[in-house]
């Protein structure tokens, strides 16, 4: 496997950097304060995720549908065509949002819903537009401040089909027209705007390996282009909002990057070093230099370039920006949105020149884990808490500053059994926002975190295996009840108390939290005993009817006989 996940052999040690003076701190040492006055606390979901309603009130279909509906792609062979229904939940969601007494909540639109085909000239769905606007205006009259990403990766299927989505250039005029039909029609009252949510996932997973939807496997190629049309079309839509509607509206307008955080394996190794600057620099540099330096970063030029030539290709895989290009992107985010969940230690690893050609050789370096992080769910997510501080220090350092929203930061666990008292999470959250507390104490511009997700929803091509929610759903339940988990309860203290006032206090939420959950989790199991039994009386009951005709009819047809 050329995306190596090898095992860190744990001799290797826990070195820290020595270039970066922030690190000085004991990485393992909690630190008890609060947050700036006026800190941002939210929780966030995605429409495909959540909303279902994937052929409802005139949505057209999104290449998650296609997918999804193709066999063997996702787990199971699960969908999100009904997901947590959030599209007739609206209400109850926003007494979920309620109770955590959050400053606001990101939600995705649903490109499709609004326009079905994806071109703004062919047609527009009203009852999408309407659902959105509802949408809106309710988490407004909830004092809920909305966060609304435009892309959050459910492309119209047609334009998929009819152009090869985000393989085509024609993206960029397609999209601008959908979002200036957003802000024209909700930009009175959205105020923060995301044009796409993890965009390397969009270009990675569903041009480069297809584990995503569209799912194209254009290895060494595919993601490179649909990065760059992204990015472009990021930049026309920032300049959009810029010249037309910022004068009036005066809001913002920023791009949500999702990277994990890359360590030297060895940190007195200039090769490690260089492998780990890579790691991050084809994650998050790949989009935010562009937007914040004005090109590509030079590793990632200099190592594609080089990788293409060895192939014997005219020019390099990783597309370039001309001159005018690259000054009309520079500089068009207002905010950073930042996803980030786990980290890895990175070492150079040479890869030879092969036929085949890929994104995950061009880099040359592998990834690494250390056997004894944390990691209550999947197999790729470590709880690393002091990745993030070094994260948003090399934003800092490297895009001078710029203000950042934590956009999605969380933790899923895999068990197939409901269990509310997900103590790993409250760990998980505790451990990542305490180290957001210690960057903003370093001088990074840290104005908000929004922790994903507010509910167990699809997660992609895993379907329903992963759970992300602060609220547990019962999918198998076809009123799909929410149900708080523990992390809940700890998440509200953090927000009341805006941050970590004291050890006493921040003990005694978790133990409430605990408590609190177990009584929940009693209360659950008792709700699903009760669906058990009606069930079961639901089968019992005509059975034992039945059963009681039939012998009437023998004992009748015996009564009978002995009587003729
Ligand atoms: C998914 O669908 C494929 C193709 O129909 C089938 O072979 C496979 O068994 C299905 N998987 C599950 C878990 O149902
Ligand atoms: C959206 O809501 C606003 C505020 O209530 C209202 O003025 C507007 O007419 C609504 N638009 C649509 C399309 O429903
Ligand atoms: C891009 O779309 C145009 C139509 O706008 C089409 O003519 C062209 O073939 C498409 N290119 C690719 C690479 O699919
Ligand atoms: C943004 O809009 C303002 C006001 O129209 C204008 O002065 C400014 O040059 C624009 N910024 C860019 C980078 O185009």
């Amino acid at each position: 496997m050329l995306r190596c996940w090898a095992v860190l052999v744990a001799a290797l040690g826990l070195g820290v950097a020595e270039d970066f003076p922030w690190t000085k701190n004991n990485p393992g040492s909690f630190y008890y304060g609060t947050f700036p006055a006026g800190f941002l606390w939210g929780v966030g979901s995605s429409a495909y995720q959540t909303e279902g309603a994937w052929d409802k009130d005139g949505k057209g279909p999104s290449i998650w549908d296609v997918f999804t509906h193709r066999k063997g792609r996702v787990v199971r062979n699960e969908t999100g065509d009904s997901a947590c229904d959030g599209y007739y939940k609206v209400k109850d969601d926003i007494q979920l949002l309620k109770e955590l007494k959050v400053n606001h909540y990101l939600l995705s639109i649903s490109w499709p819903r609004i326009m079905p085909t994806g071109i703004k000239a062919e047609q527009l769905n009203e009852k999408g537009i309407q659902f959105y606007n509802d949408t809106i205006n309710s988490l407004l009259e909830n004092n809920i401040t909305p966060i609304v990403s435009l892309y959050h990766w459910d492309l119209p299927q047609v334009l998929q089909e009819k152009y090869g989505g985000w393989q085509n250039i024609s993206m960029i005029n397609y999209f601008n027209d959908y979002a200036n039909l957003c802000f024209e029609k909700f930009g009175d009252r959205v105020k923060h705007w995301i044009t796409f949510s993890n965009p390397w996932a969009v270009a990675e997973k569903g041009y480069e390996t297809g584990e995503h939807a569209p799912g194209l496997k254009l290895g060494g190629c595919g993601a490179y282009k649909a990065a760059h049309h992204i990015i472009k079309t990021h930049a026309k839509v920032w300049h959009s909002y810029n010249n037309t509607w910022r004068r009036e509206q005066r809001g913002m307008v920023g791009i949500s990057l999702t990277s994990g955080w890359g360590e030297p394996v060895d940190p007195h190794s200039q090769t490690d070093r260089d492998a780990a600057e890579r790691y991050i620099q084809f994650h998050l540099g790949w989009f935010a230099n562009p937007i914040y330096r004005g090109d590509y970063p030079e590793v990632m030029k200099n190592y594609v370039g080089r990788k293409s030539a060895q192939q014997g290709l005219g020019t390099s895989r990783l597309p370039s920006f001309s001159v005018q290009e690259k000054t009309y992107i520079k500089g068009t985010s207002d905010f950073l949105g930042i996803g980030h969940f786990t980290t890895r230690y990175v070492l150079q690893k040479n890869f030879p020149f092969l036929q085949v050609s890929s994104y995950h050789t061009d880099h040359d370096l592998a990834e690494l884990v250390d056997p004894n992080w944390p990691a209550p769910g999947p197999k790729w997510l470590y709880s690393v808490p002091w990745g993030f501080r070094r994260l948003l220090n090399f934003i800092k350092t490297q895009y001078g500053n710029p203000l950042i929203y934590v956009t999605e930061n969380g933790v899923s666990e895999t068990l197939q059994c409901p269990q509310l008292c997900d103590e790993w999470r409250i760990q998980y959250l505790k451990g990542y926002i305490n180290e957001i507390l210690k960057a903003l104490n370093d001088g990074v511009n840290v104005k908000a975190y929004t922790a994903w997700s507010l509910l167990d929803k699809f997660e992609w091509n895993k379907g329903f295996s992963e759970r992300f929610g602060l609220y547990h759903i019962d999918f198998k339940n076809k009123n799909k009840p929410r149900y708080p988990k523990a992390s809940v309860d700890y998440y509200k203290k953090i927000i009341s108390a805006n941050g970590f006032p004291n050890p006493r206090e921040v003990e005694n939420w978790h133990r409430k939290a605990m408590d609190t959950c177990s009584a929940t989790h009693q209360h659950l199991a008792a709700d699903s005993l009760i669906t058990h039994m009606e069930m079961v009386t639901e089968i019992v009951l005509p059975t034992v009817f039945t059963l009681c005709i039939l012998i009437s009819i023998v004992l009748l047809i015996f009564y009978l006989r002995n009587h003729s």
